[in-house]
């Protein structure tokens, strides 16, 4: 019997997550689908690796020096992230989130007891109805703050390159034909993509892309006809209606797009099929990697990343009228 590690505390708990066959989603002798399970990590999501890795950098660097704040936009789990390591860093949070981000992680940012501000053109901050544009207004005004800016600091993709991207590369031990992800401030898919790229550059690397993002439009250039189309997603951490600088284009081959409440469904598939309690973004990539599953013609390896715990969304999902919304 292996006896487990001790750990001095939650930054060794990081990463280093397992992957799983998702059997109802592969086809006999074509694509066979797998998928890393981020809600192993300690606060429950993919972005504790790039919170770690950014406060690790920045003090190393001396940029918290004088620091007494970590200020951060976020849809949720990286201000979940934060909440729960700016103690080790012996720092407090400020977090800025989507008003219609879930009930489950405005709860947990609070109960790691950082201070949240939930922006909405119904409930502006300062004046700014844009959450990013809110911890942008607020740092500023803060000497005392450091703004972590995930969407456009470039080591949140470098976290991803050097952390899961390296996993990713060398856990299935079988060639990577496909990598599939959503992307919001596309350090995952651009992270990741790159490592698989340099390892092998035959993988394709598919951004799975909510109807109404940017991120599609952009990638075929018909960004000009679908400027009134755009909108949020009503699934966390897919598509954005404003390119992020750590999108990477150069490292994507193709972008898939979806159709929200088909994702909510597939996420009650790998809640009642699979027994795999993950979030919503999980069900947009089992989405898009079954379809690709379903298309090639002989045997490849898809392999795609489940962000989060469904845990957090079950106030969403249990809601009737906000099924309806979605037509399910
Ligand atoms: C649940 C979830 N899935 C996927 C993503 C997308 O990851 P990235 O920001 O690296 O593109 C996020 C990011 O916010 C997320 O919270």
């Amino acid at each position: 019997m292996r006896i487990p590690d001790v750990y001095s505390n939650v930054l060794g708990l990081i990463g280093n997550t397992p992957l799983v066959h998702i059997s109802s989603l592969s086809v006999k002798g074509k694509g066979q689908v797998y998928a890393k399970l981020e809600n192993a990590n300690p606060s429950g999501s993919v972005k504790d690796r790039i919170v770690k890795f950014m406060l690790e950098n920045a003090a190393k660097t001396g940029l918290l020096k004088g620091v007494d704040t970590i200020v951060e936009a976020s849809s949720g789990n990286t201000a979940i992230s934060i909440a729960m390591l700016a103690a080790r860093f012996g720092l407090k949070a400020k977090l800025f989130i989507p008003s219609d981000t879930s009930a489950e992680k405005k709860q947990l940012i609070k109960s790691f007891g950082a201070e949240m501000y939930c922006v909405s053109s119904g409930t502006p901050y300062e004046g700014c109805t844009d959450y990013m544009q809110a911890a942008r207004v607020y740092a500023k005004g803060d000497r005392k703050s450091y703004l972590l800016d995930q969407y456009n600091n470039a080591l949140n993709t470098e976290a991803h390159f050097h952390g899961l991207g390296k996993e990713v590369s060398s856990s299935l031990g079988k060639k990577i034909n496909f990598f599939v992800a959503t992307g919001s401030t596309g350090g995952t898919i651009s992270g990741v993509g790159r490592q698989l790229k340099e390892n092998d550059k035959r993988t394709q690397v598919i951004l799975a892309d909510p109807q109404g993002s940017i991120y599609y439009s952009h990638f075929y250039g018909t960004r000009a006809e679908r400027r009134d189309l755009l909108r949020r997603s009503k699934v966390e951490g897919a598509g954005k209606t404003m390119a992020a600088q750590n999108m990477d284009f150069g490292v994507i081959d193709r972008v898939v797009q979806f159709n929200d409440a088909a994702a909510v469904e597939m996420t009650f598939h790998l809640h009642q099929h699979e027994s795999l309690i993950v979030g919503l973004s999980s069900g947009a990539n089992a989405l898009v990697a079954s379809r690709i599953a379903r298309e090639v013609t002989g045997p490849a390896n898809i392999v795609t990343v489940f962000p989060d715990a469904g845990s957090r969304y079950l106030s969403k999902l249990t809601d009737v009228e906000w099924l309806e919304s979605l037509k399910i």
